[in-house]
């Protein structure tokens, strides 16, 4: 509605994204093109054509390709939403506007994130400035996937006015998930960045505002990643340690200055293409196997409709459920490098 970041996206990456993808798993993940609807805000009047602000896997060979492209149309999207009330990226190097600037803190841990007023002790309420949660155990974190049938469920873009919803079905269901929130997001919706750890699911940096990294910078890169992983912490959680970039798009840019894993995917349901919830549940289904990770939205409505078919199938399949860092448990990840799945043997059964 505002914000064509999808002007940002250059086709070709689409057209690359799609070839490395079809060629390793043979789900055509195509990178952000022009069919979905409203990104972010989709509100229940249903979203104008725009983009939906991820996919499109990158990773080593993915996006950074030169060739054209025949996608005439990848530009034309539009979305977005109000002004969130606080700028955008600011000065190189992360600081942030919201007070967290050189912020530590890891996962799990409920300190380290600093506090808007320095000084001050804790508060003792959810909402209070500087409140932290307490550490929240994930859910099936001491699942050993090198072993276990695993898969991690990655909702990218929210939180929204639906993820909600999506967290009532997880928590009945039991299922942990990561959600790759937008640092632009998560000041619009502190309390629901709050409840997605609170409730066991690991909270990761999609960026503050999901521009397409390779295209930007090296100050810029890192003001985008750190810009949203302060804003994210501001929400009251220990400051997130994974990023996912948008549309998958790195370079060597990005993998250097970006101080951080990549957390890519294996399987893409394209739920911002088709908005049909049975094939969005069919091509999860189809394309899971264990150690992967599923790239989807929770900005999507249909997306969390084909969630409880997606549960429940996989569940009967055997799989369990884990976080992305429940996933990489025992291995060493390395900041700049990209992560599609489990990197052992028993990720490409
Ligand atoms: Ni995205």
């Amino acid at each position: 509605m505002i914000r064509p970041w999808l002007s940002g996206f250059p086709a070709r990456k689409k057209a690359l994204a799609v070839i490395a993808v079809v060629g390793t798993v043979g789900v055509a993940a195509a990178a952000c093109a022009n069919g979905g609807s409203g990104g972010r805000t989709a509100s229940a009047s249903g979203a104008k054509p725009s983009s939906a602000r991820s996919s499109g896997p990158g990773g080593q060979n993915g996006p950074t390709g030169s060739t054209g492209s025949t996608n005439s149309s990848g530009s034309t999207g539009s979305s977005g939403r109000s002004a969130t009330g606080t700028s955008g990226p600011s000065s190189p190097g992360g600081s942030a506007s919201q007070g967290t600037t050189g912020n530590t803190g890891g996962p799990g841990s409920s300190t380290g994130n600093g506090t808007p007023n320095p000084g001050a002790t804790t508060p003792a309420s959810p909402g209070a400035p500087g409140y932290r949660l307490p550490a929240t155990p994930r859910k099936n974190a001491d699942v050993d996937c090198s072993v276990a049938k695993c898969i991690a469920l990655t909702f990218d873009d929210g939180p929204g006015p639906d993820t909600g919803r999506l967290l009532d079905l997880l928590k009945a269901q039991n299922v942990p998930a990561t959600f790759f929130v937008l640092g632009d997001q998560a000041v619009r919706y502190p309390d629901m960045v709050r409840r997605e750890y609170a409730e066991g699911n690991e909270v990761g940096n999609h960026t503050w505002d999901h521009k397409d990294l390779s295209k930007l910078s090296a100050a810029a890169v890192r003001d985008e990643i750190n810009h949203g992983a302060d804003a994210i912490a501001a929400a009251g959680i220990p400051r997130p340690t994974l990023v996912r970039p948008p549309y998958g798009a790195v370079d060597d840019t990005v993998r250097s200055v970006a101080g951080f894993p990549f957390i890519m995917w294996r399987v893409d349901p394209e739920d911002w293409k088709y908005p049909d919830a049975a094939r969005i549940a069919d091509q999860i289904v189809s394309h899971a196997k264990p150690g992967r990770i599923v790239l989807s939205h929770d900005t999507r409505r249909t997306t969390i409709d084909a969630m409880p078919a997606v549960i429940q199938r996989l569940k009967q399949e055997g799989y369990t459920f884990v976080t992305v860092s429940t996933l990489m448990k025992g291995v060493s990840l390395q900041n700049g490098t990209s992560y599609f799945n489990r990197p052992a043997g028993n990720s490409q059964h």
